[in-house]
């Protein structure tokens, strides 16, 4: 597919239903029915980054800070593992405190769970990839969130485009199931940027891609800006699914955050895997990227129970296995 006709699919408004129902057509055709859940630990709400649309940003005052201690973090995983979670995705903002040393024996103490580990916690040097992945580190998750260069740089001072995008390559060298993705609806994002946004997803041959709506935090320098575009996030995510059938696409915890049902929207339109929260207590309430994110009150027992009916009742069955990317080609 070329960019043109990316660009025609997403600004397609009116055909939007057509597009979810070819790309829900693909995703069955090449992974099947199953939806693959991951338990997600937000272990760490504390970050050096000033992201201007993050809610947990450094210079976001009124946010408590938090981060478990690693066996909190440890007894989290072994939880979501007895739950029947064959994945845990352990995220955080950038907080130094989890040193490669630290990470190193949390991962190797998790892995013991037989679960898939995915590290969803920024960037980090070679050295740290390298010996997370030989503890025992499965995946990596992180998503690139534009590829308008400018935009990323007014969005996220003082970091850098082209070194998060060497970290991908890095991460993607050192054998890990590669996962990124983008945010949709950024202020200033235009329709043909999302379009190469999909493409450089492509070409980075990426194992897993997130696609989730921006929604404005009220504590961020974007409070104002509009964001909130649930269906050109669901356009976005269901050509992704045209352009890679067969990896894995998560229904994003941000588009059921705008809709009740946005994540079997998302589901009916070329996702295959969900990531229910599994953090306990008041973290969950703290972890707060974006305002009105669902399940704050929730506890993990009850997420896994809500989303498992959820998926049964669109006529779906929830995978088994690890759930890692099969590649078809
Ligand atoms: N709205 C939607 N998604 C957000 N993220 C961070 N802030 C927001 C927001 N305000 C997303 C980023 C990040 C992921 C963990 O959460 O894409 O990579
Ligand atoms: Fe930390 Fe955005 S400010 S991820």
């Amino acid at each position: 597919m070329q960019k043109d006709e990316i660009v025609r699919l997403l600004a397609d408004e009116e055909n939007e239903a057509d597009l979810l129902k070819r790309a829900d057509e693909v995703r069955r055709q090449n992974v099947g029915d199953a939806v693959h859940l991951r338990g997600l630990i937000e272990f760490s709400n504390i970050c050096r980054n000033n992201c201007l649309y993050c809610g947990i940003r450094r210079g976001n005052r009124k946010v408590a800070r938090y981060h478990m201690q690693p066996e909190e973090l440890i007894e989290t995983a072994r939880k979501a593992a007895d739950m029947g979670f064959k994945t845990v995705v352990l995220q955080s903002g950038e907080d130094m405190f989890y040193t490669a040393e630290r990470m190193c024996h949390i991962i190797e103490a998790i892995k013991k769970f037989d679960v898939a580990v995915t590290l969803s916690i920024g960037e980090r040097s070679y050295e740290d990839y390298k010996s997370f992945r030989e503890a025992g580190a499965d995946r990596y998750l992180m998503r690139i969130e534009t590829t308008d260069k400018d935009l990323y740089h007014k969005l996220d001072p003082n970091m850098s485009w082209q070194q998060r995008y060497e970290c991908l390559l890095m991460i993607r060298e050192l054998g890990y199931e590669l996962g990124s993705g983008i945010m949709v609806g950024l202020p200033e994002q235009t329709i043909e940027s999302i379009a190469d946004d999909l493409l450089f997803l492509r070409d980075l041959d990426v194992d897993m891609a997130g696609i989730g709506p921006f929604i404005p935090h009220p504590e961020t320098p974007l409070a104002h800006e509009k964001g909130g575009m649930l269906h050109l996030a669901l356009r976005t995510m269901a050509v992704m699914r045209l352009l890679m059938p067969d990896i894995n696409i998560p229904a994003t915890t941000a588009m059921e955050s705008l809709h009740p049902q946005g994540r079997l929207m998302a589901l009916q339109g070329g996702a295959n895997v969900v990531m229910p929260n599994v953090t306990e207590g008041e973290y969950r309430r703290l972890y707060e990227l974006y305002p009105g994110k669902i399940c704050v009150n929730d506890t993990p027992v009850h997420c896994r129970s809500c989303i498992g009916m959820k998926i049964m009742s669109i006529g779906r069955t929830i995978g088994e296995g690890y759930g890692g990317h099969q590649k078809r080609r």
